[in-house]
């Protein structure tokens, strides 16, 4: 491997390019379907960090495990952070991504949370082009529908040290997958397990935080989810073991009889999704009123048994917009909308997912400037 060229701007990116990339008909295999989160592409961004000589060796090298000591910080204290985001392809074959701006601040916030170093956020979206401009083959194709290159942006403690202290070595890194529908449903309903007794984030801790840690901490409850027959968990606040927060990897919204579109407001415990945040103002444009407070668990129940509450769906990069059917709990069992039609996918549901993909796909004009040309 050599590095060929160097790609410059907030930071400057050596390309190494992999002299074994993976075969066009080998790609053609895994575009042609692919499944959330299984292939990889040829190359990944690393660079690194230590306190005395901050970032250092940023570059686009071969797709290859990580070397790290078994004493790393990570692997012992969860030291670590990460993103989700996409890079849609176009009709006319140009390449862009949805709002990075929000991924890079987020990024910020969360590795303040972390005690992690900082990356500067043209820095941020420097790496993702630099690695989509060298795997843009990896990009599946415009007509495929609703398939991407999902981003996965990283940083991890890598010093080799016990001592409970932020660490003084860190990595950052940036893979990349072809991606398909997360839910292998794909966008038809999920049903989702409320449980209480399993309680994913607390005032003041990380549940803002995009970090490993919360997703581990979901990971219970998503267990208890399968084992009662549901496919995703809802998580309700910490204190007073009520008001719903969200469902580990999405956001939640329930749409009103009345038109009315309510979220649980944003408290510190709930991740503030950027699809969650393009929802609210997307829908807003569609007419809708649209609420962020408190809901209960016992609204989301009382509101489908009278009628109040008419669709219930989820948000997030992967998931996108997945209606939701179904809820379950412990002692009951209720039905979201009508399944006889539309596989029982909402209209209000439909029209919003409608209305986000054709954005991030470039068939509608993107008046707000939300799209950032990667390659
Ligand atoms: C995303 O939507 O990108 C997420 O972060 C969810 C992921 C953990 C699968």
């Amino acid at each position: 491997m050599t590095a060929e060229t160097t790609v410059t701007g907030a930071w400057d990116f050596a390309v190494e390019l992999r002299s074994d990339p993976a075969s066009a008909e080998a790609r053609a295999q895994v575009l042609a379907k692919p499944r959330f989160g299984q292939a990889f592409t040829d190359h990944m961004v690393v660079a690194n960090w230590t306190t005395e000589g901050g970032w250092q060796d940023a570059r686009v090298t071969a797709y290859a495990p990580l070397t790290v000591s078994p004493a790393a910080a990570v692997l012992h204290y969860s030291q670590e952070i990460f993103e989700g985001l996409k890079a849609y392809r176009h009709a006319d074959g140009s390449v862009w991504a949805f709002r990075p701006d929000r991924n890079a601040a987020r990024f910020t916030a969360s590795a303040q949370r972390l005690a992690l170093p900082h990356v500067p956020e043209d820095a941020f979206i420097a790496a993702l082009r630099a690695l989509v401009t060298v795997d843009e083959p990896w990009v599946p194709s415009a007509e495929d529908g609703e398939t991407s290159l999902y981003l996965r942006p990283y940083m991890i403690a890598t010093e080799a040290a016990l001592s409970v202290r932020p660490a003084r070595e860190v990595l950052f890194g940036v893979i990349a997958s072809p991606a398909g529908p997360y839910f292998d449903t794909g966008p038809k309903p999920v049903s989702i397990w409320l449980t209480t007794s399993t309680i994913r984030a607390t005032p003041g801790g990380t549940g803002a935080a995009k970090c490993g840690g919360n997703y581990a901490a979901s990971l219970a409850g998503l267990a208890e989810a399968v084992a009662n027959g549901c496919e995703q968990v809802a998580f309700v606040d910490a204190v007073e073991h009520k008001w719903l927060e969200e469902i580990g990897s999405m956001n939640m919204f329930f749409v009103y009889a009345d038109g009315r579109i309510a979220t649980p407001a944003l408290n510190g415990s709930i991740l503030e999704g950027v699809t969650r945040a393009s929802v609210v103002e997307l829908a807003k444009d569609l007419g809708h009123t649209v609420e962020e407070r408190l809901i209960s668990a016992d609204e989301w129940k009382d509101g489908v048994r009278t009628g109040e509450i008419t669709e219930v769906f989820a948000s997030g990069t992967a998931a996108v917009i997945t209606p939701i059917g179904r809820v379950a709990w412990p002692e009951g069992d209720l039905t979201i909308g009508d399944h006889s039609i539309d596989y029982g996918v909402g209209p209000v549901t439909r029209s919003i997912r409608s209305s986000l993909l054709d954005l991030q796909y470039g068939r509608t004009p993107d008046t707000r400037a939300w799209l950032t040309r990667l390659a």
